[in-house]
């Protein structure tokens, strides 16, 4: 069976992926992150603060869905002597260069950069680079968006760190979002410890959140509280990504001026 695709699909999987990258990227959200970059300043530090305290052994970095790096501290990418970056949009490589390159040059940090879906093909890369740690960098929370369906993008991101067994990885992806009521004041705290104590997968799911045991619903009702949430919050189906017992900090994270997200980073480190 032949599997190329057509010169037309092709071109017409570039023109879809330059525009909007499946609703999670491309220009669209190139113009967005550049125009939000200062509303996003405190959730950029926080993220910096949390990478600032990930220092994996490895030197080889695979980036997976990191798009320009507009969230993305230049530091961190720094202290690794080679960078793999997946992403699917066209725009990435020059985008992105032009945010981290020099830097990463300057440092000696070699730059790769690959379009290609690095989700449905994550299997071959941990194969290609069985020595490299993997960063997902806001794109887990996204699968959904791009499946479209809520259960499937569960329980593919459920078995992701199945793949991941023995190899350092973090991510940073949605945990929730939505609109908020901007007439009250927001609490000056937005970030928190959370710790998944088990994998049931419903309303009974135990969770630790800023060291209290409760149940994820009454844990995820009190994180929207804290946004003044108001309306449909959409749920991205990533609650699975690490495994119980996982340390994670909750950021939130200014999306929109009526419209907040809830973040989630975590790193696991290989056991060898
Ligand atoms: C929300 S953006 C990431 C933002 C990034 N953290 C930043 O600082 O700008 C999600 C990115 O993931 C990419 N993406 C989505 N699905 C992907 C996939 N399956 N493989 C590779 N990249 C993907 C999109 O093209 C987009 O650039």
């Amino acid at each position: 069976m032949n599997t190329k695709p057509s010169p037309n699909l092709a071109w017409a999987t570039w023109i879809r992926d330059l525009a909007n990258a499946g609703g999670t990227g491309g220009l669209n959200w190139h113009v967005h992150a550049l125009r939000s970059l200062n509303r996003w300043l405190p959730t950029r530090e926080r993220i910096a603060q949390f990478l600032a305290g990930i220092e994996p052994r490895q030197t080889h970095l695979l980036l997976i869905g990191p798009s320009a790096g507009w969230m993305l501290p230049t530091p961190w990418l720094t202290r690794f002597k080679e960078v793999d970056v997946f992403d699917i949009d066209p725009l990435v490589p020059f985008l992105f260069g032009v945010r981290h390159g020099k830097v990463l040059r300057e440092h000696g940090t070699q730059l790769r950069f690959h379009r290609q879906d690095a989700i449905a093909g994550l299997p071959q890369l941990l194969k290609d680079h069985p020595n490299a740690c993997l960063w997902f960098d806001n794109v887990l929370g996204q699968v959904s968006v791009r499946l479209g369906d809520e259960d499937i993008a569960e329980r593919q991101l459920r078995h992701l760190k199945q793949l991941m067994q023995g190899r350092s990885w973090g991510s940073l992806h949605d945990v929730y979002s939505g609109p908020v009521d901007t007439d009250m004041a927001l609490p000056l705290v937005q970030t928190c410890a959370l710790k998944r104590l088990n994998a049931t997968g419903d309303n009974s799911e135990q969770v630790e959140l800023d060291g209290r045991i409760q149940t994820l619903d009454v844990a995820a009702q009190s994180l929207l509280t804290r946004l003044n949430a108001k309306g449909v919050w959409h749920d991205h189906a990533t609650s699975g990504v690490f495994a119980p017992h996982t340390p994670t900090t909750l950021m939130a994270w200014a999306f929109k001026p009526h419209y907040w997200h809830w973040l989630e980073a975590g790193w696991v480190n290989s056991s060898g």
